[in-house]
């Protein structure tokens, strides 16, 4: 169902000491009831994080998984584990996964798939590259993200699945997309997901901007028909200025 989210990567950022002050600051927050906060930290932090929010209406997030259930893959970390840890989210296809560990389409449409099967709910990145944009084939490059990486999915699987546009460029760049930039892709995205199962499915999914929000640009940016909410980096490790994200809605 289509809902108002504001979420933050903390990427790698916060040991257990650093979080748990975060966490002692998210606490004494007042949240707005219309909008769904989630907090992606470090696989290290998880269980700290969902013993420490269970009675905050802060959703937790994992920034990877491996799509495999279990097994000789050291390293890493399956979906059940991540729920035996109260996670219910997973982000992939991030670009730093797909740029730095060489993540590409067919290896996210299983992680995807093992996502699903584990009551997970998806938070799946698409985003062009700097020169994609300036050569105008940034509508060709999100649509292959799309049919390639979750395009597979079942009807009923789009229940757990969340789009987030991350234009890579406007990734820890400063460089924002504008919000007519950022309207003007969520409708694509969008258009392109009616096209290939329906205008039904299209309006009940969430579609996140995500690439140098701050609390100066998010409520133009969140005010664009399109866009249901935010990814956050950098602007959601401090409290004061993710929670401006949070009610940045208007
Ligand atoms: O996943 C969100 C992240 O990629 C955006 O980072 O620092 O530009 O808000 P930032």
């Amino acid at each position: 169902m289509r809902k108002k989210i504001v979420a933050g990567n903390w990427k790698m950022n916060y040991d257990l000491a650093e979080t748990e002050m975060f966490l002692v600051e998210l606490k004494k927050q007042v949240f707005p009831e219309n909008v769904t906060i989630m907090i992606a930290p470090a696989f290290t932090n998880l269980n700290h994080c969902f013993k420490s929010l269970r009675e905050h209406p802060v959703e937790l997030v994992a920034q990877n998984m491996h799509q495999s259930e279990d097994g000789a893959f050291t390293g890493e970390i399956s979906a059940k584990m991540l729920k035996s840890v109260g996670t219910k989210y997973v982000i992939l296809g991030h670009s730093e996964r797909r740029a730095f560990f060489a993540e590409d389409n067919a290896i996210l449409a299983e992680k995807v798939n093992s996502a699903i099967e584990n009551e997970l709910t998806v938070l799946f990145c698409v985003g062009e590259e700097l020169k994609d944009r300036k050569d105008g084939n940034y509508f060709e490059v999100i649509k292959e993200q799309l049919e390639e990486g979750i395009f597979h999915v079942s009807e009923t699987a789009w229940e757990r699945i969340i789009i987030a546009y991350e234009p890579v460029w406007a990734i820890g760049t400063g460089e924002t997309a504008t919000p007519q930039q950022a309207q003007e892709m969520h409708e694509f995205i969008r258009k392109t997901i009616a096209e290939n199962y329906s205008k039904t499915i299209a309006e009940s999914v969430s579609i996140l901007y995500g690439g140098s929000v701050k609390p100066d640009n998010a409520a133009e940016i969140f005010g664009q028909k399109d866009v249901d909410g935010g990814l956050i980096g950098g602007a959601s490790l401090n409290v004061e200025s993710f929670m401006k994200i949070v009610n940045a809605f208007e």
